[in-house]
């Protein structure tokens, strides 16, 4: 998406060779011009490689996802969920819950969702702001698993293919869509993987 990778140009900053930040426009700062066309893109691609299969609604992680989730749960016209951060485990019946490891921040959480929210046999897309380990959407494919209910895709606003995150995720047969592949950052320079 040349849109994307002109405001990552232009904005974003590597502060090492892993960590790229895009806060004026994505993760703490939004533009909703930009997000709303990448909520399209993720859109019309998904329609497409689906070949118009139904999808039920679209999940995300709190909370840098909600973002652009919120804008390609808008342009399908179905519901957004948002899977929330446990720092511990709570022993609650009416949750699925899956632990995930953050290898960027060092920490583990419990990613957890109302059963309520999902119905045996529905059809979800998740979408994310980075890929980066995979351990996320990992996670999100545990619960949909718990859920019995079918992830027909992972679209990613940047993914930083220098790590193993979309490796890990092909692994499981995972349809992922990424607009912007890094193949390289340096404090001088962010490559395009295409
Ligand atoms: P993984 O899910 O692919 O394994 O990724 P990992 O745990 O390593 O990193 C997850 C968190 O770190 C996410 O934020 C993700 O957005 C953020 N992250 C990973 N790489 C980068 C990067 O290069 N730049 C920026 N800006 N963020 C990165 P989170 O824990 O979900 O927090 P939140 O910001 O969504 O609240």
């Amino acid at each position: 998406m040349d849109l994307l990778k002109a405001r990552i140009l232009k904005d974003g900053q590597a502060i090492n060779e892993h960590v790229l930040k895009v806060d004026s426009f994505l993760n703490h700062q939004v533009d909703p011009v930009l997000i709303n066309a990448v909520g399209q893109e993720f859109a019309r691609y998904f329609a497409d490689s689906l070949q118009g299969e139904k999808i039920d609604k679209v999940v995300t992680i709190e909370s840098s996802g909600i973002a652009p989730a919120m804008f390609t749960a808008a342009a399908l016209g179905v519901p957004l969920l948002i899977l929330k951060k446990q720092a511990s485990r709570i022993l609650n019946s009416d949750v699925y819950q899956a632990q995930v490891h953050s290898f960027t921040k060092d920490l583990d959480y419990q990613l957890t969702v109302a059963k309520k929210y999902l119905q045996a046999g529905q059809k979800v897309l998740m979408i994310d702001d980075f890929l980066a380990n995979g351990q996320a959407a990992l996670g999100v494919l545990d619960i949909c698993k718990q859920a019995d209910v079918k992830l027909l895709g992972i679209g990613i606003v940047i993914e930083k293919s220098f790590q193993e995150g979309r490796a890990l995720l092909e692994a499981e047969a995972m349809n992922v869509y990424s607009l912007a592949r890094i193949s390289k950052l340096s404090a001088e320079t962010i490559t395009f993987a295409d």
